[in-house]
């Protein structure tokens, strides 16, 4: 049976805290001192024998990884409170079954991770060896042949005519920062109010105003931060800082093209009521990002993007919606997240642009010396 983790997260840790535990890489934990050599996994944590020799803070995202592959929560290997008690089989199966995916990747695929949890266990924690037969109608043939026979345009033209849609180069370089008021909202759950601040060229915060206090993510233009309520203020991890950098672009629409350093356009693909091209955007030691663009009004629909986890990849996936036009650009005023088993979405109720916004509202704020009380 497959179980969802956002369930257990969200009664666990309360409505805000789960978005941050989700959203914001899930870790709660005071950051080594700037300039000391990263802890490794067993200097932090108590029991690991098979993720060893890794820094630690990629521990947590291989966990996600490892949920989000077979579909459930990490009470379904843990004892909640002690994670590293060995009492459940599944844990030690796991165990297992990481030695056997390192041992498949290195006999078969010369060690490249070809083959992850997921590969197996497609999202159920008991894979299928039989052939599944489905209660959908088969696709016509012929459709997909239509859509696959279509000539691809270059990644330059669409990437050109997404620019144009936009605005073109000038408006887009004329905004130097926008102000955003929004609402977050998860299906069923309540609404959140959040301010965003971006600034040019890669400059953004976004501030969650929660009932336990402000959730901060946060780019200075170099770093990406977090900051929750009743945890400590933290650096992002290099993975993370990479995704937020790119979500801070504020030009982004202009810049796209020196962002990355080759672009890969696959045949178009549905997304919602829209056909959309694939472009897989490739910058070399990073993983790749997917940017979907509407066939017919050129526009970014979809982003994909990746951080590398020692198990596999964990996606996140940004849909743009409700284009309008602000001061000669066209900007989403909806744009809704989505990881394995959790999403939000985020609605813009007020746009300003070309305000004076200072580059210290960016900036980590260091840690207090002493807390005046413990949390
Ligand atoms: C399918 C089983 C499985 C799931 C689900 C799982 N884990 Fe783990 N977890 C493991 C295994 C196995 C280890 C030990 C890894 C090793 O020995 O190298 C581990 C180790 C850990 C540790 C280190 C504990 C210590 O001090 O030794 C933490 C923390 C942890 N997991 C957190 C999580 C979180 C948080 C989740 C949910 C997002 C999760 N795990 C989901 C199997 C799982
Ligand atoms: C090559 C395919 C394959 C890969 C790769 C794989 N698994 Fe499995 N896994 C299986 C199969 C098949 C079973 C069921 C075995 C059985 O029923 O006895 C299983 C069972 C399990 C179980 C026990 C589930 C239960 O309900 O008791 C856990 C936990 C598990 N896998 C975790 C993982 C993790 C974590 C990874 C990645 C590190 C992984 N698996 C990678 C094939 C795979």
């Amino acid at each position: 049976m497959n179980r969802k983790m956002g369930k257990s997260l969200a009664t666990g840790l309360g409505f805000a805290g789960a978005l941050a535990f989700a959203f914001a890489g899930g870790h709660a934990r005071a950051q080594a001192p700037a300039g000391a050599k990263p802890k490794s996994t067993q200097e932090q944590f108590k029991n690991i024998q098979v993720l060893k020799d890794l820094p630690a803070d990629q521990l947590i995202p291989a966990m996600q990884f490892i949920a989000a592959s077979l579909g459930v929560e990490c009470e379904f290997c843990h004892v909640q409170g002690a994670m590293d008690k060995d009492d459940k089989q599944t844990k030690k199966t796991a165990r297992e079954m990481m030695l056997m995916m390192m041992a498949i990747n290195k006999e078969n695929f010369k060690g490249n991770r070809e083959v992850t949890c997921f590969t197996c266990h497609r999202g159920a924690n008991d894979p299928v060896g039989t052939p599944i037969i489905s209660d959908e109608p088969p696709k016509p043939e012929a459709e997909n042949e239509a859509i696959a026979a279509k000539p691809l345009p270059t990644a330059d033209e669409i990437l050109d005519k997404y620019l144009q849609a936009v605005g073109g180069r000038e408006a887009v370089e004329k905004i130097t920062s926008r102000v955003e008021k929004a609402s977050l909202s998860v299906p069923g759950g309540p609404e959140v109010p959040i301010d965003i601040f971006a600034k040019a060229p890669d400059k953004r915060i976004s501030m969650m105003h929660t009932r336990d206090g402000d959730s901060i993510t946060a780019f200075d233009g170099h770093q990406g931060w977090l900051s929750n309520p009743g945890r400590p203020v933290r650096p992002m991890t290099e993975q993370e800082s990479n995704v937020a950098g790119l979500d801070a672009q504020l030009h982004f629409a202009a810049d796209v093209k020196q962002l990355f350093t080759s672009f890969l356009v696959r045949p178009a693909e549905k997304i919602g009521e829209h056909e959309a091209y694939l472009v897989r955007a490739i910058k070399e030691g990073k993983p790749p990002v997917r940017l979907y663009f509407d066939t017919e009004s050129g526009m970014l629909v979809r982003m994909i993007r990746y951080t590398e986890t020692p198990l596999g990849r964990n996606p996140s996936q940004v849909d743009f919606a409700d284009y309008r036009v602000a001061d000669g650009v066209k900007i989403p005023y909806r744009w809704t997240l989505a990881r394995p088993g959790q999403r939000f979405t985020i609605q813009v109720s007020e746009v300003k642009q070309n305000v004076p916004v200072e580059d210290s509202q960016f900036a980590m704020p260091a840690p207090p010396p002493a807390p005046p009380k413990a949390n």
